[in-house]
């Protein structure tokens, strides 16, 4: 029988993942199947659990389901324990491990994919919710000379300042506190490109030489994207090359390999446009 993992998540047929990993086990030559599987909104405890009695080995964890994975979870990495999100699940005998590898994707993206080191610049995180916590600990890891958290609703900035403090050299505030300010990078990491809406933020955070990132993507380019290039940013990226980055981790959480990720980027990217 072939190792069993899946995706959950409601909704759930829109999902990438099937496809991402089947592609990482073909080229990884791994005998493993890889499923979507749709949770009812109260019935997320109860499928993991059929999952786990059919012999699955692990799963992926999307919306809405990150925090109640979190609960679930019977260990954790620090890195989800910091995220209070979980969106990997490892099941080893009776634990069932939680992991969340996002912000290591979004790093690994910065990094590997888009050629920008994070040590010493001056990162800006827009956003104070479970994508932008998720980014925390994996940004502080590498180092910037500062991160910036800047939200909408100030105080939800302001306490994972305080609940990050220890991590590295953090500052917070308004869209309207960092004005004047330039940074290096720019992640929005608020779901404002979900609703087709931009953030207040002030046009002088951005310079030439400024990667703008956006953790979400769709068929065109997100309205955080458009206001960046309107600024003369000419280092744009959306979500996609962290979508198949935290696979990656997650296949490698549970596989012991890394998969080759350039390729199937690129797939993703083609199937998006057309
Ligand atoms: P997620 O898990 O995707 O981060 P979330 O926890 O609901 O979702 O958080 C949404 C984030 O997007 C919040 O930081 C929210 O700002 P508030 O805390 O002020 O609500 C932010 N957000 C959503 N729409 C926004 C918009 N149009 N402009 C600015 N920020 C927005």
């Amino acid at each position: 029988m072939l190792d069993s993992y899946a995706v959950i998540g409601n909704p759930i047929s829109h999902s990438q993942s099937p496809l991402i990993h089947t592609t990482f086990s073909h080229q990884t030559d791994q005998a493993m199947q890889y499923e979507a599987i749709l949770a009812q909104q109260n019935g997320f405890p109860a499928a993991v659990t059929a999952f786990r009695q059919q012999g699955g080995k692990g799963m992926n964890v999307t919306i809405p389901f990150k925090l109640e994975a979190y609960q679930l979870s019977t260990r954790l990495t620090e890195r989800a324990r910091l995220a209070q999100a979980v969106n990997t699940f490892r099941f080893d005998g009776n634990q069932i491990l939680g992991d969340n590898t996002d912000g290591a994707g979004l790093v690994r993206d910065i990094e590997s994919n888009l050629d920008v080191p994070i040590a010493t610049k001056r990162v800006l995180l827009l956003g104070a919710g479970g994508a932008a916590r998720g980014a925390i600990l994996p940004l502080l890891e590498q180092k910037p000379s500062v991160l910036a958290i800047a939200n909408r609703t100030i105080h939800k900035a302001h306490t994972l300042h305080q609940q990050f403090i220890s991590y590295g050299h953090i500052v917070s505030g308004d869209f309207m506190d960092f004005s004047g300010e330039h940074f290096d990078i720019i992640i929005n990491a608020t779901s404002s490109s979900l609703h087709d809406a931009l953030p207040e933020l002030s046009p002088s955070n951005f310079t030439h030489q400024s990667l703008a990132y956006d953790m979400m993507y769709s068929n065109k380019p997100t309205r955080f994207l458009e206001f960046a290039k309107q600024q003369g940013v000419n280092h744009l990226a959306d979500g996609i090359g962290m979508l198949v980055e935290q696979a990656a981790e997650s296949f490698f959480l549970w596989r012991g390999i890394r998969p080759k990720t350039k390729d199937v980027i690129a797939m993703l990217q083609s199937k998006v446009s057309t």
